[in-house]
Order: C-alpha cells, then structure tokens, then sequence
C-alpha cells in the first residue's frame, strides 16, 4: 500500500551494487532484514486501517466503497479496506450510518458521506499537513467565496458541507464531508465530453478568480504555511521539455516564437505578486448534480504563486475534449480577467509552459503507443493543442492583440 514505508534509494542500490559479491551469511541476512521490513510495513499498514474502522465505528458509521476518482471499489462480503491499495496519500472513503443508530431524518434520507483520511507516512514532520489545508479551506475559505460570488454564479456552484473533523492530539487527520450525488466531469487528462455548458464554463472562471482574492494570512494564520512555486524558474526549466512537440510537428519557426514567450513573460511575472492558487480546480475534482451544479472538492493543494492564470490552464487544457468549451473558456477566462493587464500573457506563458504543454507533450509520447484506443486519443488531443499552440503564436482568434 501506498502508505506503507518505501525503501530509501540508498537501500535499493546498495543491494544491486553488491550482487554477485555476497557471502552466503550476508545473504541470509539480507533475506531476513527484507522480511523484516515486509513484516513492519504490513503492521504499520493494518495499525492505519484499524485506525480507520475505529474512527467510523465511534461516529457510527461503516465503509461502504473506497471511492478513487471514478474508481468506486465495494467493500460488500469479505472485501475489506485491507484488500484495496491507495495509490494515493489518501483514502477517500463513502461511508453510512450504521442501522439503528440513525434518526429517522436520515433513515429516509438514506444520506451518506465521505470520510478522508490522510496516509502518507512520510516524512514524518508533515503528516496531516494536506488534510488539515484542506479542512481549513472547507471551514475558512470556501463560504467566503461562495458569499462573495456573482447571484447567476451561485446558482451553478456548490461545496460540501463539512461534517466533522477528527483530531488526532491536536492535528486532524481526517475529514467526514457530505457526500455530493452526482458524477466526476472528467478524469485526470480529460474533461468528459457534454459535461459543461458556457454557463459552467464561466462560473468555473469566476470560482478561480474568486479563490484567487483569499488573503494568504487568513489561511497562514491557521498555523499553516503555504509553499511557494516561482512559475518563472518553472518555465524556464521546462523550456526544451515544452519545445519538443513544437519541433517536431510545427517547426523551428514556432520554438522561435515559444521561446519569444518566455523571453517576454519574465519580466511580467517578476512584476506579479504572489497569489493564492488551487492547483486542483478542474474537472476530476468537479461532481456534476443532477440538478445540474457543479460540486467543488478536493482542497487539499493550494499554494502561493506569482502565475494568476496557473489554474485557468489546467481547467483549460483538459477541455481537449471539447475544443469549442476549450475556446469558451480561454474567452471566459480573459473577460473575467479584463482588469489585470498582464493576464493575458500570463495565460499565454500557462498554456504553452505550464499544463497546457504538459498535456501537449504527454499526448505526442502517446502517438508511438502500442494501444491503438490510446494512440487514437493522442492523434484527437495532439491535433487540438497544435491549434491551440498556433493560436497562441501567431496572435490568433481570443489571442488577437
Ligand atoms: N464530497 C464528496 N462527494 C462525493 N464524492 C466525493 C466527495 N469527496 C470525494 N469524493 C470522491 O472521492 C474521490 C477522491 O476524492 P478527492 O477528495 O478528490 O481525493 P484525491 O485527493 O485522492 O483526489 C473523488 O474523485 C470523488 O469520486
Ligand atoms: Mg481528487
């Protein structure tokens, strides 16, 4: 499991330089100080899981399904927890009150929850430090937004409430959220295709933007540090990476213009102030209701950076799938950000060297894929960002000066 203790590098390499070297003797040691760690690892691992059933079991509650993005696993016969990997440095949990303990409001209501627990072992200094990000954004931060946004915009967004926090001494380590009915919008790469419409498209817009006025004291000063990325050197790193898709299917001509980019935002972004960003707000952290809301989760990532337009370009770039909405939102994006006269070369610098190229890249690997669904994909999602790349280069269509 994910939470389990990893081997330090060092461990691993030592093993691997020595081989062929070993006596007999430190052979058998080396098999039982593996053992040893298989047997630690597996006790740390069933210590969490107990500490889960026992968390539950105080409020009356029982896991139902281990919920991982789309991913919803049953926990029904002799599945338990135990059975089911993290991947994750979390374990979201849907949980329901167990019989007999319920009102009979919730008897009928049949409501259930969602239990999120923090896993990650490592380091040891910052355990629960997400989790307890996220729950000071639950409590703190998202009625504020809410609160401040346009009337026809919050008919469209929703969070869930908060139910509890539970402490462990004085940290929390996990969260119990009411649970939102409904389905993810997309996965990690992609935004489900329909899913949104202009009107969702701008309210996501005006959620960022509005994210974005948080005051870092007012989470600071929960006793939380927000880390800072400088989006610059970040760019500047990136700059060979993000050109490789550009070579190879628009010419040198265009790594030319990629590079005239990062020429001219360095000295926008040294003249940006630091802000807080989400990182997270876009479609797999999205639940789509019935009634047609859009439900905002997963808080757990905010930080400080001097890129406004950071988290408009993740939004952006996974609406590949739909390049008309991925058009409405670079639109939405540069209205509702009219007053800063920098956005749209922040924009501009997010789309080619942050998300944007991240995406345009991961997809040109796929094309030499042996899958042929996935190379099928990459053909549909490379041809969208190479249009989106000449956009922005040649000062096209929403890019036009
Ligand atoms: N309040 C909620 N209501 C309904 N489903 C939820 C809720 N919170 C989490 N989930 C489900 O659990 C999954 C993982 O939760 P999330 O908070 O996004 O954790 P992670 O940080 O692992 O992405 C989500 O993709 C969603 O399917
Ligand atoms: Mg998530």
């Amino acid at each position: 499991m994910q939470y389990m203790r990893k081997r330090e590098p060092g461990e691993i390499n030592l093993f691997k330089r020595r081989e062929g070297e070993k006596d007999q003797e430190e052979m058998v040691f080396e098999e039982e100080e593996k053992q040893e760690q298989i047997e630690r690892e597996r006790r740390e691992g069933k210590e969490y899981v107990r500490d889960i059933y026992d968390d539950l079991y105080e409020r009356d509650f029982f896991p139902v399904n281990v919920l991982q993005g789309s991913n919803v696993i049953e926990l029904i016969g002799d599945r338990d927890i135990y059975g089911v990997e993290s991947g994750r440095p979390f374990m979201v949990i849907e949980i329901a009150k167990t019989a007999g303990t319920m009102t009979e409001e919730e008897e009928e209501s049949d409501e259930r929850a969602i239990y999120k627990r923090e896993i990650r072992d490592k380091p040891y200094d910052n355990l629960y430090q997400s989790i307890k990000k996220e729950a000071i954004i639950y409590h703190r931060i998202l009625p504020k937004i809410y609160d401040n946004l346009p009337e026809d915009i919050k008919e469209r967004v929703v969070f869930p409430r908060i139910i509890d926090d539970i402490k462990e001494g004085d940290k929390t380590k996990a969260i119990i959220l009411e649970k939102m009915d409904g389905y993810i919008c997309g996965n990690h790469d992609t935004t489900k295709k329909g899913v949104w419409n202009e009107k969702d498209i701008e309210a996501i817009c005006f959620l960022i933007k509005e994210f974005q006025e948080t005051d870092p004291e007012e989470i600071q000063n929960s006793g939380f540090e927000l880390p800072y990325k400088d989006f610059l050197k970040s760019y500047q790193r990136r700059f060979n990476e993000r050109s490789e898709p550009v070579r190879a299917l628009m010419g040198e001509e265009y790594v030319s213009k990629v590079e005239g980019i990062l020429h001219n935002i360095e000295e926008v972004i040294s003249r940006q102030s630091p802000s807080v960003l989400s990182e997270d707000i876009f479609c797999f952290n999205t639940i789509k209701m019935s009634d047609g809301r859009n439900a905002f989760i997963d808080w757990e990532r905010p930080y400080l950076g001097n890129d406004v337009s950071a988290d408009y370009g993740k939004l952006i770039s996974r609406l590949w799938t739909d390049p008309e909405m991925q058009q409405e939102a670079i639109r939405a994006a540069l209205r509702i950000n009219q007053d800063n006269p920098d956005f749209k070369s922040l924009l501009r610098a997010s789309l080619i060297f942050g998300e944007g190229g991240h995406m345009f890249r991961h997809y040109f690997h796929r094309l030499n894929s042996e899958n042929l669904q996935k190379r099928e994909e990459a053909e549909e999602a490379v041809e969208v960002f190479r249009k989106l790349f000449e956009d922005i280069l040649d000062n096209k269509g929403a890019w036009e000066e």
